[in-house]
């Protein structure tokens, strides 16, 4: 254990294909509670957005070590009157362990990394959603046996989860496809980066078309059509991402063993239908249990523990 000590998660690319599985089997062995390490430090939590399962499973998951949790809300710190985010980074760095933040901007994890020497954890950022993607790939292979080889579809917004999707399954060996709106694909930047670490081994492919992206897919995966600080244009999103629906008809097109993922919170009726959510197929309920032994497992890593 303390594999990544000292070490930022600020992308899943930060892993090599190695940590990840380290990761992922350290998870899963506190899952089943095989091992029960003890790490008495201090997290803190600056979410500058909302949260509910990042925020409840990071906390459960650092009192379970034994270690305290400080809930740092931008708004009630100095940070929502303007104290800037350098100033910030070096005053907690003094008084925390480790830290994991939500954020807008990637450039603020890093500038906040580079000014701190704890470890940051990127617990969502418009870019990237890894803590997310660890849980979403223990439930993968808790469901299979196994993540090579396997086929994960994400269908919806190109962003935030699709990026750490690609990236955390051109890293395990999962084909990857991400099926999206023209002008909602996943940045180039990060299709390439996945790319790169697949190298041929793995598929990496965007596409405007779901059906045909579905065709063969063990997982079927979908998130929010408006994510956080994109609400107002929720409304102009609907029939563009109306296609992108994961119901029943799409599902149909799956291997007929295919799970189905949302990151959660969900919008029935939007991006998946509550037929599908709620039906057989669906695993969206151990996935965000998924989370706290996912997380506990980094914090277990980046910290160290007895
Ligand atoms: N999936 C996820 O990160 O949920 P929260 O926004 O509730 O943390
Ligand atoms: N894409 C979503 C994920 C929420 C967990 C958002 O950024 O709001």
């Amino acid at each position: 254990m303390g594999a990544l000590k000292g070490r930022d998660l600020l992308s899943l690319a930060d892993l090599s294909a190695d940590e990840l599985q380290e990761l992922l089997h350290l998870a899963a062995q506190l899952k089943s509670g095989e091992v029960t390490p003890k790490c008495q430090k201090i997290l803190g939590l600056v979410f500058y957005k909302a949260s509910t399962r990042t925020r409840v499973s990071f906390s459960a998951a650092m009192y379970q070590l034994g270690g305290q949790v400080l809930d740092l809300n931008p708004s009630v710190t100095q940070v929502s009157r303007g104290e800037p985010i350098v100033d910030t980074a070096r005053v907690l760095d003094r008084y925390l362990d480790i830290l994991a933040m939500r954020t807008f901007e990637q450039r603020d994890l890093e500038t906040f990394a580079s000014y701190a020497k704890i470890p940051i954890i990127n617990a969502l950022s418009d870019l990237e959603h890894p803590c997310q993607v660890l849980a979403d790939l223990q439930t993968v292979q808790e469901s299979f046996g196994t993540l090579a080889g396997l086929t994960l579809v994400y269908v919806g917004d190109g962003n935030n989860v699709a990026h750490s999707l690609m990236l955390g399954c051109a890293l395990a060996g999962l084909n990857v496809r991400i099926a999206a709106p023209p002008d909602y694909q996943p940045l180039a930047t990060i299709v390439a980066q996945a790319q790169a670490i697949a190298n041929g081994r793995t598929e990496v492919t965007v596409t405007a078309d779901p059906i045909t992206a579905v065709k063969g897919a063990h997982v079927l995966y979908t998130d929010v059509w408006a994510s956080m600080g994109q609400e107002d244009l929720a409304a102009t999103r609907i029939p563009i991402f109306q296609p992108y629906q994961v119901n029943e008809t799409l599902l149909s097109y799956a291997d007929k063993e295919a799970i189905v993922l949302h990151c959660l919170p969900a919008h029935r009726g939007e991006e998946i239908t509550d037929g599908v959510i709620e039906g057989a197929q669906s695993r969206v309920w151990d996935q965000a249990g998924n989370r706290m032994h996912a997380q506990k497992a980094l914090l277990v890593s980046l910290l160290g523990a007895e």
